[in-house]
């Protein structure tokens, strides 16, 4: 996967040269370009931004250095325009909090893309026409990593790489560390134990010492639902509801 950020800061990302996403660079698995959005300028002071247009507080992005930004990286790239594949060129990602709610399936959906362009907004915002622009030439999303507001894109598109890269085919190196984690099946993760089996009074759940498979993957099923259902009701569906005289939890209240 080709991934290409334009930012104001591009030391933000110097982190991605670490840990599983570093290794996957290195492997080629993950191919990683940062731009920044201020050697798209054109003038003395290198600016990025202006006054709102109608008045209000802040500054909003130029449209300008984001039009040459984009252009530089998308090239002749940019095809046609949801095609439906995932051949069809890059797709433009820009961080907002006024954007779809990233989560899980997202994750999933964008670690299927060959080619990711993160853009990165600070103060305002970016001048709607960019996002408006580019519709009309690619596939184009605002992301929200959120209910919160944070001081630019920056954060939430780091974030999102690690969501997005882990899902990567390679790039963790046991596939089956994937499959039982929060969110993937829709519920949230089981507790995990090691070594000592006694812990400051604290013992592992017996069952899981039991080398008794059936009675532990119940165990941990349950587990996940009653954790989801204390935790993140919202995510259960009637069908993981548990029974109304279900006994009391055992479980660990985390
Ligand atoms: N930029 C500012 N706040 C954000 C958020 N909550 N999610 C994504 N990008 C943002």
């Amino acid at each position: 996967m080709r991934i290409d950020i334009v930012t104001i800061f591009p030391e933000f990302f110097d982190v991605l040269d670490l840990s599983l996403l570093g290794k996957a660079r290195q492997s080629g698995l993950i191919e990683l370009g940062v731009h920044n959005l201020r050697d798209h300028t054109h003038d003395r002071h290198h600016s990025v931004d202006d006054t709102p247009y109608g008045g209000g507080a802040g500054m909003v992005m130029k449209p300008e250095p984001w039009g040459d930004a984009l252009d530089a990286i998308l090239g002749d790239a940019v095809t046609v325009k949801n095609a439906g594949t995932h051949d069809d060129g890059p797709i433009l990602l820009f961080p907002s909090p006024a954007g779809d709610q990233f989560n899980q399936a997202m994750a999933r959906e964008l670690s299927l893309e060959q080619h990711l362009v993160f853009g990165c907004g600070r103060y305002e915002g970016i001048d709607q026409r960019v996002v408006d622009h580019y519709e009309s030439r690619s596939r184009v999303r605002l992301v929200s990593l959120g209910d919160y507001v944070l001081n630019g894109g920056e954060v939430a598109v780091m974030a999102m790489i690690e969501a997005i890269g882990r899902l990567i085919p390679g790039v963790v190196g046991n596939p089956e560390s994937l499959v039982e984690e929060s969110h993937e099946d829709g519920l949230l993760e089981y507790p995990s134990y090691t070594k000592p089996a006694s812990w400051r009074g604290l013992d592992v759940p017996p069952v899981l010492l039991s080398g008794n498979h059936g009675a532990i993957s119940a165990w941990r099923r349950q587990q996940q639902i009653e954790r989801t259902e204390r935790v993140r009701p919202d995510l259960l569906t009637p069908e993981l509801q548990p029974p109304a005289n279900a006994k009391a939890s055992t479980s660990p209240r985390r």
